[in-house]
């Protein structure tokens, strides 16, 4: 019975901050879909190069020692800062690097395509994080201003749809990141961006919301998570990666 309850409870995976890890119950869960959601800088590229290469270390180090995918849809994905992340881990970066699967989607048809793609290859290939950096970005540009905003909603509820059965079915992590304006009162015409993309809202899962403060200090709290409790924490990106704050 012990090895079989083993089997269904969700996994965890270090974000690399002891802080955040704490904030999110152990870490960024499997079986889920984790939203990263904040206005530019706040963090979430950064997070979601830490979390391509913290799915590689052994489970007594935070991770699952398993592979990433990382579907770019912004182009801001970096092999340079890969690299930087897995030296300052000990990890060898050629093999970390050979463990992500990097895929730049091109527009919001070719992100959902990807992702229907990955069902063949999750379980062959030990895939057990799947990021979607940003979300959001080719559907607001593609489907803007409230005319579109059943059709994108549509769409984009049948993509995180996608995402969830492929974290439930393959117990990995999906991660996905959705700006928010600063300032939404400037965007009236996007009805999502006033919302603090509430585009995800519904979908089950984890929103983590990220916030600027001073210098490399970031603020993330976790919101209408009913099985977390709501508060919040600092953490701190460093050139080693995502890290504790220190003081
Ligand atoms: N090598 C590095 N060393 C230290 N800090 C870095 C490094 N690379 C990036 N950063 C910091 O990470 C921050 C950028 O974060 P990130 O790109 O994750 O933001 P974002 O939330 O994805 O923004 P956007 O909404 O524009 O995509 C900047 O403050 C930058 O200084
Ligand atoms: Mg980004």
């Amino acid at each position: 019975m012990e090895v079989k309850r083993e089997r269904f409870k969700a996994k965890k995976i270090t974000t690399g901050s002891k802080s955040l890890d704490e904030l999110l119950g152990g870490g960024v869960e499997t079986k889920t879909i984790t939203e990263f959601f904040g206005e530019y800088g706040t963090g979430k590229t950064q997070i979601c190069h830490q979390l391509a290469v913290n799915v590689q270390l052994p489970e007594d180090k935070g991770g699952l020692e398993a592979k990433a995918v990382y579907i770019d849809t912004e182009g801001t994905f970096r092999w340079e800062r890969i690299d930087q992340m897995s030296r300052a881990l000990g990890l060898d970066p050629d093999k970390v690097m050979e463990n992500i699967y990097w895929i730049r989607a091109i527009n919001s048809h070719h992100q959902m395509a990807v992702v229907e793609k990955l069902f063949d290859m999750m379980a062959r290939d030990n895939i057990r994080v799947v990021i979607v950096d940003s979300l959001t970005g080719h559907f607001r540009a593609e489907f803007p201003g409230r005319e579109n905003l059943a059709l994108r909603q549509q769409l984009l509820n049948r993509h995180l749809h996608q995402l969830m059965r492929l974290a439930e079915i393959y117990d990995a992590a999906a991660i996905v990141t959705n700006q928010v304006m600063a300032r939404p009162d400037m965007f009236f015409g996007d009805p999502t961006a006033a919302v603090g993309g509430h585009v995800v809202g519904h979908a089950p899962g984890v929103r983590v919301q990220l916030r600027k403060s001073r210098g490399n200090k970031r603020i993330a709290r976790v919101v209408d998570a009913p099985h977390i409790p709501e508060g919040e924490t600092v953490f701190a990106i460093t050139e080693y990666g995502i890290r504790d704050s220190e003081g």
